[in-house]
């Protein structure tokens, strides 16, 4: 379909010869929630950075609302709605709250936009002025996700976002994903907590080795075959 939020045809991407996506398809339509998930090492963060721009395919185009966004920079893609949360928060710790948020606020867009955006996040409003290297893990992929909201973007790329926080703040994170996902933006979402990431998604894919060797509806995936793969990584 034409109007997917991202399509992706036929990616492969590799590191200095060494190819680690294979023949990668992948649709996303408006407002859905697709899970990526796989093993280390399958090729789920190199995935998101083609996504984003960041690695140049070998072969393969990418769609972005309509448009063929495979020759486009990072930040032209950005600009025209795709956001990256990459893995470790991307999150500049020695600017404040309010810093961090200013610098991700589009050249045309108010400043009453970051007012907006502190009222999904009450728990940042009141730490404007801190150091965003000085509150919690958790504190901080809220930032991240702030940052992102700000953007106003279409879809919304998630490299573990959960990774290291306790399970308390990982509900949070998840309530924060379904307000943004329920707004009407598309998310991909690589997730450790692989029972949580089904109960979100819409659709699941499964990278192994560079290759999806599974894309479906998320009730027909198999979860016993799936956990196996995963060699005991924390599942809930
Ligand atoms: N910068 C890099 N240079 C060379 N190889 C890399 C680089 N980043 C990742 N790889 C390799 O690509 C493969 C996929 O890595 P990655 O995309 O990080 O997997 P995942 O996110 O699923 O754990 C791995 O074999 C990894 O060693
Ligand atoms: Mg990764």
């Amino acid at each position: 379909m034409t109007n997917d939020t991202l399509r992706i045809d036929g990616l492969h991407v590799g590191y200095r010869g060494a190819r680690v996506l294979h023949d990668i398809s992948i649709a996303i339509p408006p407002g859905t929630v697709t899970a990526l998930l796989g093993p280390n090492g399958a090729g789920k963060t190199t995935l998101l950075r083609a996504a984003a721009g960041l690695l140049r395919p070998t072969a393969g185009s990418l769609r972005l609302a309509g448009a063929d966004v495979t020759r486009w920079s990072a930040a032209r893609r950005a600009r025209h709605g795709l956001c990256l949360i990459p893995e470790g928060r991307g999150v500049f710790g020695a600017l404040t709250v309010r810093e961090n948020l200013r610098m991700m606020l589009p050249a045309r867009a108010p400043r009453s936009r970051i007012d907006e955006v502190l009222d999904v996040f009450p728990d940042l409003r009141s730490r404007t002025g801190q150091a965003a290297g000085s509150m919690s893990g958790g504190q901080q992929q809220m930032l991240a996700l702030a940052r992102a909201w700000l953007t106003g973007p279409k879809i919304v790329l998630l490299d573990e976002v959960s990774m290291g926080l306790a399970p308390l703040v990982v509900d949070e994170i998840f309530v924060a994903l379904d307000a943004l996902r329920s707004t009407g933006v598309s998310l991909l979402l690589v997730e450790q907590y692989v029972d949580r990431a089904l109960a979100m998604a819409d659709t699941v894919h499964l990278l192994d080795r560079g290759r999806i060797t599974f894309g479906g509806p998320a009730a027909e995936i198999d979860r016993d075959g799936l956990l196996a793969s995963y060699l005991g990584a924390p599942t809930h």
